[in-house]
């Protein structure tokens, strides 16, 4: 797949395909600065956790550059790039990925305080750089690790968009159907369609297609049926936040899943990079989940489906206990219960590294 995430050094702008639009059309969106990036994170031009990430690393680039022509590097720009910095890091709320990548920026400023503006932005744009070389090899480590998970003519059903698209690429949970495909392993996938947004009718859909791997498109209430039918052998999916004791908050609906798969015996695995597990927060409860607009869920597309006046859910997120969770495939294997204990092993074993 074309990289969907690229930054242009020649004009300064970082250009993402736009998600929006998938799967009907190709195009692609400009972002400068603060407003356009923000823009481009709230409605979704770009979405999924690692890839949310990757686009802030390359956001506090920018915003760096754009703070350069406002102040000409006098005055106080410190503050003003550190208040835009903070707008950029609560874009969104769910997903750790974007507040660990504006931090992980932010701390390398700290330990070089005395920094001037041009040379801040230049390290923020290698580690940006760095940082998207990174995802990727995370995800093909997961694929390797995860692949080994499933069996030969299995099918695997996933929730939302854990892809290329939601990533620097290869993806995390279609990286472990193609790390079992790069294994040699027949893998059929069924894709949720994931209401309201359909990240899974519209990209998930539309990247395996594109990659010549059979999927087949569900609506989110078939998922009791197919399990009941055996026509389910695993659930892989993604997550926006792994809590300390191995909770994993994902789109909503994932829960459901996970309740529907330990009811019918069918493993439920998540796959994510150390980057989305955040230590900080003890269990899936305390994650704060993103309240989006009604009108992703009154309209598809431009048309109206629901009465006026009506008030809506739409909850974007929800937390998965980690008794539901058969494992966890990470960049440095697979954690298992009890999560407490491996999630800080595996946090241990990073830093010796
Ligand atoms: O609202 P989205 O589309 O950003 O939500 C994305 C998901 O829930 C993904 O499953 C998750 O970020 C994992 S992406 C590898």
């Amino acid at each position: 797949m074309t990289e969907h995430i690229q930054y242009d050094a020649t004009r300064q702008v970082l250009v993402l395909l736009d998600q929006r639009k998938l799967p009907c059309h190709e195009e692609w969106f400009d972002c400068r600065t603060t407003e356009e990036l923000i823009y481009a994170l709230q409605t979704m031009v770009v979405r999924g956790a690692p890839a949310i990430g990757v686009t802030a690393a390359y956001g506090c680039h920018l915003i760096a550059l754009e703070v350069a022509k406002e102040t000409g590097s006098s005055g106080n720009w410190r503050q003003t790039l550190r208040d835009r910095l903070h707008l950029l890091k609560n874009a969104r709320p769910t997903a750790v990925n974007l507040a660990w990548a504006v931090d992980r920026s932010v701390a390398a400023w700290d330990a070089q305080a005395d920094l001037e503006l041009a040379p801040l932005a230049a390290l923020w744009l290698e580690m940006a750089i760095a940082l998207h070389a990174e995802d990727l090899a995370c995800c093909k480590s997961i694929g390797r690790f995860g692949g080994a998970l499933l069996q030969d003519g299995d099918t695997v059903m996933t929730h939302c968009n854990a892809g290329a698209l939601a990533t620097a690429g290869y993806g995390t949970a279609l990286g472990v159907i193609r790390g079992a495909i790069d294994q040699g392993k027949a893998i059929k996938v069924i894709a949720n369609e994931t209401r309201p947004f359909l990240q899974g009718a519209r990209l998930t859909a539309w990247e395996l297609h594109r990659d010549g791997i059979p999927v087949t498109i569900a609506c989110d209430n078939a998922c009791g049926l197919l399990m009941r039918r055996g026509m389910v052998d695993a659930v892989v999916v993604g997550a926006d936040r792994i809590a300390a004791n191995g909770d994993a908050v994902n789109k909503i609906g994932t829960y459901g899943v996970a309740v529907l798969a330990k009811q019918h015996g069918i493993p439920f695995y998540v796959a994510a990079p150390l980057s989305t597990i955040d230590r900080a927060t003890p269990t899936g409860d305390h994650v704060p989940i993103e309240d989006r607009t009604p009108r992703e869920v009154t309209h598809v597309g431009d048309v109206q489906i629901c009465p006026d006046g009506v008030p809506v859910f739409n909850y974007a997120f929800d937390p998965t206990p980690a008794e539901l969770i058969a494992g966890i495939v990470t960049e440095r294997g697979v954690l298992t219960a009890p999560y407490a204990d491996s999630i800080t092993r595996v946090f241990a074993e990073a830093a010796r590294d």
